[in-house]
């Protein structure tokens, strides 16, 4: 299953992404984790340690420009398996990782901007068949997923928390996917402490229409991994978020 998680900034995107990761490779499934943000922190969450050398950088030598009848589009110069095989770094749990969100503006080759590449290196990996699960840890918009992208994710996830500025704008994301074409359009609310934040986001998402796939709990156990730098499954896998997680998979199932 290919996802995408989405949402407004610092609304728990990368959390829920690294951890949805895990619990799928120890599951027994093989992911590969994209992390799309130009500020990458998913290698953390997804306990990869915090001072092993980062991914080799991609650069926006990566992309061509291509003639296509009379117009010309931009496109990955490699096949997908190689720039796995070139960036992708092993994370516990044998998920892979590789970071496309931060490339590196080069001297030569197409004249494009980064949100192009990035776009562009989501588009190749989500097309490809190399991993049958894959999980998108987006930025705080969706530009990424534009130029037919949509097509090759099953689900989006918008992550929400419960005030109302972050229901809100996953409301307008979800629109905006469904604009893009994406067929499945759900919300993961996080950081859930009561029952009235409960009860306001189930309101909330009936109105508008948006299902809510899980309700994952405010965990403390989440800003003492993140203060270790240290992956939440890694800190205690029996953690309330992981347990949120899991029975969030298995009724995938
Ligand atoms: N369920 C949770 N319980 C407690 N804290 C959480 C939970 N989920 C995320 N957090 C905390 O919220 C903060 C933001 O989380 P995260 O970095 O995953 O968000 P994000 O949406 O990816 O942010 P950004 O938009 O900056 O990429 C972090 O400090 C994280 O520890
Ligand atoms: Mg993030």
């Amino acid at each position: 299953m290919k996802i995408a998680i989405a949402g407004k900034g610092g609304v728990g995107k990368t959390t829920i992404s690294g951890t949805i990761c895990r619990v799928l490779a120890r599951q027994g499934e093989k992911v590969l984790a994209i992390d799309g943000d130009p500020n990458p922190n998913l290698s953390v969450v997804l306990g990869i340690d915090k001072d092993l050398p980062t991914q080799k950088s991609l650069s926006t030598d990566i992309i061509e420009r291509v003639e296509d009848g009379d117009s010309w589009r931009f496109q990955v110069k490699m096949p997908f398996a190689e720039i796995l095989e070139t960036y992708g770094q092993d994370a516990p749990d044998d998920v892979k990782l590789l970071i496309v969100g931060a490339p590196e503006q080069a001297g030569t080759g197409c004249m494009c901007g980064s949100h192009t590449v990035v776009r562009e290196l989501i588009h190749s990996a989500l097309a490809s068949e190399e991993h049958a699960s894959m999980v998108v840890d987006t930025e705080a918009s969706l530009e990424h997923m534009k130029r037919g992208t949509s097509r090759h994710v099953d689900k989006m996830y918008m992550v929400l928390e419960p005030y109302y500025r972050s229901l809100e704008a996953a409301g307008r994301f979800a629109e905006l996917a469904h604009q893009l074409g994406i067929k499945e359009v759900e919300a993961i609310a996080n950081k859930v402490r009561t029952e009235e934040e409960a009860k306001a986001i189930e309101e909330y998402c009936e109105k508008i229409n948006l299902p809510i796939a899980v309700m994952v709990p405010y965990d403390e156990n989440v800003a003492a991994a993140d203060l270790k730098g240290v992956s939440i499954m890694d800190y205690d896998s029996e953690s309330k978020i992981v347990k949120a997680i899991e029975s969030f998979i298995t009724s995938l199932n």
